[in-house]
């Protein structure tokens, strides 16, 4: 069975795109179904057009929360969504929504959970003085950032590391971890016991 993604992203899409690109090739066994944006003019939207994937832009300092949130349920339902992806989506979900698709939403974070959470992390990261971050991808709960940890992966801090380099090194470690979440998911192979996740043993 291929798992049917909802996207949700405000911004540029590059994680969303590297999902496209992994879709495309077969890489996965998955497939975007829908991208929403609460931000209609983010780059994310584009990319998903240009593949004509449905999109569904909202904009979001002109409705309220709850309006928002109703839609995006609405249409995500409609597309038979298993599994909703926020890449890069900069609000906060509210409880209701993280019910209707709980334990099936994930998150990519630029910062080694749970150090750094919410905004900037990568900034976070420098003005901290850290030797490692990197990234998390993690499922969504009604916190900010604290859901449970599915993977993660350190990247070095180097001498002279700005902002934007940092950032930049991280991003591309991101768009490896979410492939390979959403390829675990996919085929079925992790589980939650409490707050950890586990990976089946390939024998069960
Ligand atoms: C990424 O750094 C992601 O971790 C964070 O927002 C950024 C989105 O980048 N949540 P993009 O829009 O996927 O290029």
């Amino acid at each position: 069975m291929t798992l049917r993604l909802g996207i949700l992203a405000s911004g540029r899409g590059t994680n969303l795109q590297a999902i496209l690109d992994a879709t495309m090739i077969g890489e996965l066994k998955a497939e975007v179904v829908i991208v929403a944006s609460d931000n209609p003019k983010a780059l994310a939207l584009e990319r998903a057009k240009e593949r004509t994937i449905e999109t569904l832009a909202l904009p979001g300092d002109r409705i309220d929360g709850q309006k928002l949130e109703d839609r995006i349920i609405k249409a995500f339902r409609r597309e038979r969504v298993d599994l909703v992806v926020l890449a890069g989506f900069m609000r906060l979900l509210s409880p209701t929504f993280i019910s209707f698709f709980r334990h099936r939403i994930i998150n990519i974070h630029p910062s080694l959970l749970p150090a750094f959470p919410g905004l900037e992390a990568q900034r976070q990261a420098i003005e901290y003085g850290v030797k490692v971050s990197g990234c998390t991808v993690h499922y969504v709960d009604e916190g900010m950032d604290t859901g449970p940890i599915i993977l993660q992966q350190a990247v070095k801090v180097q001498d002279g590391d700005t902002r934007e380099s940092l950032a930049e090194r991280i991003l591309h470690q991101e768009h490896r971890l979410l492939l390979e979440v959403i390829h675990l998911i996919a085929e079925d192979r992790i589980y939650l016991e409490g707050r950890t996740v586990r990976e089946r043993r390939s024998d069960e």
